[in-house]
């Protein structure tokens, strides 16, 4: 008979695709999306000093498909940031874990998120990187969830807005897990109360 399949060890074993209920964005429809996004970019940015800053660690597959859908000269750098508090709670301050390593002034930049939920994340970046005086700050989130909105933030490019459900995949976690699966995808409940049980 076959032991009930609780254990962490178990979980480790299993191929990330049997945790997914659905696929809510397939991987055709995703790089078709980041081409168009990209065309978009490089049309928007011609001849002008373009860097994009890629915001750690959720935006990193989109940021690898992106830059290679953009046409036009640019550099990218990385900001990683954890929020304060956890859980549904969120103050709206935000720790800066990496900050940038080149200097944003007279520079516009393009910031790269995987996605914007309450949006508390991005309106604290946005100040910040304000104050370093770029010539333009402009914003990009692969994923949106409209429903979620809790600071006012002008999201400038989205590639896809979704329903609230939490999603993983092509960048997105779920405990750090999922980030490797080519399509962005909702969690079978029984991984949540699975963790919960081991935990
Ligand atoms: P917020 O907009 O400040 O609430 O936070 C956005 C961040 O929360 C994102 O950059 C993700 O790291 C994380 N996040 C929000 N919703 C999801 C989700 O559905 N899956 C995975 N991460 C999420
Ligand atoms: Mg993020």
């Amino acid at each position: 008979m076959m032991a009930a399949n609780h254990s962490a060890q178990d979980r480790q074993s299993r191929s990330i695709h049997a945790d997914i209920e659905c696929v809510l964005v397939d991987e055709a429809t995703l790089q078709r999306r980041v081409c168009e996004l990209g065309e978009s970019v490089s049309q928007e940015y011609a001849g002008k000093d373009l860097l994009l800053v890629s915001v750690l660690k959720g935006s990193i597959v989109f940021m690898a498909d992106l830059i290679r859908a953009i046409s036009i000269p640019h550099e990218i750098d990385f900001l990683a940031t954890s929020s304060y508090g956890s859980g549904v709670v969120h103050s709206g301050a935000v720790r800066i874990l990496k900050d940038l390593n080149i200097s944003i002034e007279n520079r516009h930049v393009l910031l790269i998120e995987d996605i914007i939920d309450s949006g508390n994340t991005l309106s604290y970046l946005l100040r910040m990187l304000q104050e370093r005086q770029p010539a333009s700050i402009r914003i990009m989130s692969l994923l949106d969830k409209p429903e979620r909105r809790e600071a006012d933030v002008a999201v400038d490019w989205v590639g896809f807005s979704i329903p609230n459900e939490f999603v993983v995949g092509y960048g997105l976690d779920y405990n750090e897990i999922y980030r490797n699966l080519p399509y962005i995808g909702v969690l079978k409940p029984s991984v949540y109360t699975k963790n919960e049980q081991v935990a």
